[in-house]
């Protein structure tokens, strides 16, 4: 998979993929991520991106001449005229897991980083493809926006992870949340692990840790129950045990 990532900061890009998995993916050629500044194609020798917006308002806007370019630069470096082309904006729709699994079946991406008070419309409408947003609050740019989504997509390209993990348990793609989990010691500072996990019984493990997850997801993210698939008696029991007072 190749990302391209159109923005005006790609030096922010450096070291947040120059770690872990997603340096190990680049190593390993399963992807490779460019980011590109959107000033090396304005029209100007001071290399303006934004201005004044019609009709007045506060803030700049960024101009459409330097993306249009931008993203048709990419395109031609690819080689492929059908590509997503992703505005990352406070005003896209919400990056979740089922989003993140749909970019990850992509072989290229183009993202665009949104900044200022906004983008000249006729980028949204004559070349945008999609708009994401990661969540509702404002970011002072899309580059944070960018390192979360490439992350996680990145992580569910098959082959990235190692054998021994695998993205496909992870919580949200259940959308149930974790249960507990412990490691080494035994005992710290008083602080046992539950002897259920010691016990051996694989049963019975599975039982606990499939009741604690729901229990916590019941407790924090109510509005995730919905969505995960339960069998008839967890319905039941969690109606019974969490949703009638005692
Ligand atoms: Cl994609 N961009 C900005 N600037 N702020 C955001 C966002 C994106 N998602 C949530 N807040």
């Amino acid at each position: 998979m190749r990302i391209d990532i159109l923005c005006i900061f790609p030096e922010m890009f450096a070291s947040p993929f120059d770690q872990s998995i997603i340096k190990r993916a680049k190593e390993r050629g399963i992807i490779q991520i460019v980011a590109h500044d959107i000033r090396d194609y304005a029209h100007d020798k001071h290399r303006t991106v934004d201005d004044y917006p019609y009709g007045g308002g506060p803030g700049m806007i960024l101009k459409p001449e330097p993306i249009f370019e931008a993203v048709e630069a990419a395109k031609q470096q690819l080689g492929v005229s059908e590509v997503p082309v992703i505005l990352l904006t406070p005003q896209g729709r919400l990056f979740t897991q089922q989003v993140a699994r749909e970019l990850a079946l992509q072989p290229y991406l183009i993202l665009i980083c949104g900044h200022y008070e906004g983008v000249d419309e006729r980028v949204r409408e004559y070349l945008v493809t999609d708009e994401i947003s990661i969540g509702d609050y404002v970011l002072s740019g899309g580059e944070l926006a960018a390192m979360v989504i490439v992350d996680a997509v990145v992580r569910l390209i098959p082959g990235v992870l190692g054998s021994s993990i695998s993205s496909t348990s992870d919580s949200c793609s259940e959308a149930l949340l974790e249960y507990p989990q412990y490691t080494r010691p035994q005992i710290y500072r008083d602080w046992g692990v539950p002897p259920v996990l010691l016990s051996g019984n694989h049963g019975e493990i599975a039982r606990w840790q499939r009741c604690q997850a729901i229990l916590r997801t019941a407790e924090r993210r109510p509005d995730l129950l919905n969505k995960a698939t339960l069998r008839d008696e967890e319905r039941k029991w969690i109606s019974e045990s969490l949703l009638s007072p005692r």
